[in-house]
């Protein structure tokens, strides 16, 4: 029988090896549990993008660590995050994924009403409750808001627990790579553009985010799409022109060297990108009318230092995954032990020109949406594992590769592209959340 993880934290650590992880981390419904309670809650999480709010009443919904929230613009203009649960009872206030509010949350189930920060507004027959205890309780006193809540250039990230690390000290320099996506716009801001594209993983959420800075599998998981892409290409000659897509297709087929010197960075807390020195991204054909635009705001020089950060993956630990580069994000949506949802979401820079949207929402739909035959050779490998790893007698991940002695201290390391450090870096990290016992 498994033991008991939320009672015997000898047995949580255990599951966590310097170079290598136990497979409950995958499989135990416990596990899945405790992570909502004490992983998700205590870590610094994303939730949305600013402009998908951009009138006051604009609200969108969403479930984050197990708990049902409102993002809405406030009278104000500022960003809140309330509970999505009436004083009241506990109806939902709202039930759509997304809208506008006006002024005030109307519960549908007794009408009570609440202004945008969540603040008491009405109560049918209010004169009911007069000599009663409401006032004086959590049920008088509004909507409960998430008091932790940042926007980093637009990106909304929450932590619902009042334990754990303020939000300068969790992403540190990491914050880079949004800075540079957002840079990346001549006018130095970002725009959700369109919906999203919602993909349905039957895994557990880490197998997601373990990949997207394991450099060891494009040229073998991918050789059914990017390689059937560069079989149609052979033959072309150097100099031609590339169609978007074969552009796209073509760097997931690059050698081992190639990824060996792209190289990775870490972080503590779990965060890391690919794509140090350059990336899959970095050979995209110029667009000059885009050129002009970010010269005449930034200058030669600063333009040139923008668009030669051409980073891989970005892992902001443990729900967001950025490619500024290419201006489109993914966010992950736990469900379950073995279900996870991965919305892609497609970036407009303003004051581009509109075929750098092209670009990004072809990338999305090539390599990242559910039509994506990229993304299914990922979930492939990701339902083989979920399956694989019932099998007894090595209950054991191998994250061994490139491990080096003292990495265990943490801080801020650049290796090798293809090595395993991003991996046990962020189980260094999911452990410390878990046991942390404040
Ligand atoms: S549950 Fe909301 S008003 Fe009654
Ligand atoms: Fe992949």
């Amino acid at each position: 029988m498994n033991p008991c993880y939320r009672d015997d934290p000898e047995a949580l650590r255990a599951l966590v090896q310097p170079d290598r992880v136990h497979r409950d981390l995958y499989l135990s419904p416990e596990l899945f549990e405790l992570e909502q309670e004490r992983f998700f809650a205590r870590t610094w999480n994303y939730l949305a993008h600013d402009s998908q709010i951009p009138e006051v009443g604009d609200y969108l919904t969403l479930e984050h660590a197990g708990r049902p929230l409102i993002v809405v613009r406030h009278s104000d203009r500022s960003v809140r995050v309330l509970m999505n649960r009436c004083a009241h009872k506990g109806a939902q206030l709202v039930s759509d994924p997304c809208g506008n509010t006006g002024r005030f949350f109307r519960c549908p189930y007794h009408a009570w009403t609440f202004k945008t920060d969540g603040a008491p507004l009405a109560i049918p027959l209010k004169p009911g409750y007069e000599g009663t205890g409401l006032a004086g309780c959590e049920n008088g006193r509004g909507l409960v808001g998430v008091p932790h809540v940042r926007l980093y250039r637009g990106f909304i990230f929450v932590r619902l627990s009042d334990t754990g690390p303020d939000f300068e000290s969790y992403f540190g320099d990491s914050l880079s790579s949004i800075d540079n996506m957002a840079d990346r716009s001549p006018e130095g801001e970002l725009e959700i553009a369109g919906g999203c594209l919602r993909f349905v993983h039957d895994c557990n959420w880490k197998m997601f985010v373990e990949n997207l800075n394991d450099t060891m599998h494009p040229m073998v998981a991918h050789e059914s799409s990017a390689g059937t892409a560069k079989a149609l290409w052979a033959g072309q000659p150097l100099e031609a022109p590339k169609p978007m897509a074969v552009e796209q297709f073509l760097p997931f087929m690059s050698d081992y060297k190639f990824f060996e010197d792209m190289g990775v960075r870490v972080y503590d807390n779990g965060h890391s990108f690919s794509g140090v020195h350059f990336s899959i991204h970095s050979h995209y054909a110029p667009i000059p009318a885009y050129q002009e635009a970010m010269q005449a705001r930034y200058g030669e020089q600063r333009t040139a230092e923008i668009l030669g950060m051409a980073r891989h993956n970005t892992v902001y630990y443990p729900n967001l995954t950025i490619k500024g580069a290419i201006q489109a994000i993914r966010v992950v949506r736990p469900l379950a032990v073995d279900k996870t949802v991965v919305e892609s979401w497609t970036f407009r820079l303003k004051g581009a020109p509109e075929a750098l949207l092209q670009r990004t929402a072809m990338y999305s739909r090539l390599i990242n949406s559910p039509f994506s035959v990229v993304g299914h050779d990922d979930l492939h490998a990701y339902r083989s594992i979920q399956s694989g790893l019932r099998a007894s007698g090595n209950p054991w991940v191998s994250l061994h590769r490139d491990h080096q002695p003292g990495e265990e201290a943490g801080g801020e390391r650049t290796c090798t592209g293809t090595s395993e450090i991003s991996m046990r870096n962020q189980y260094r990290a999911w452990l410390h959340h878990m046991c942390d016992k404040r």
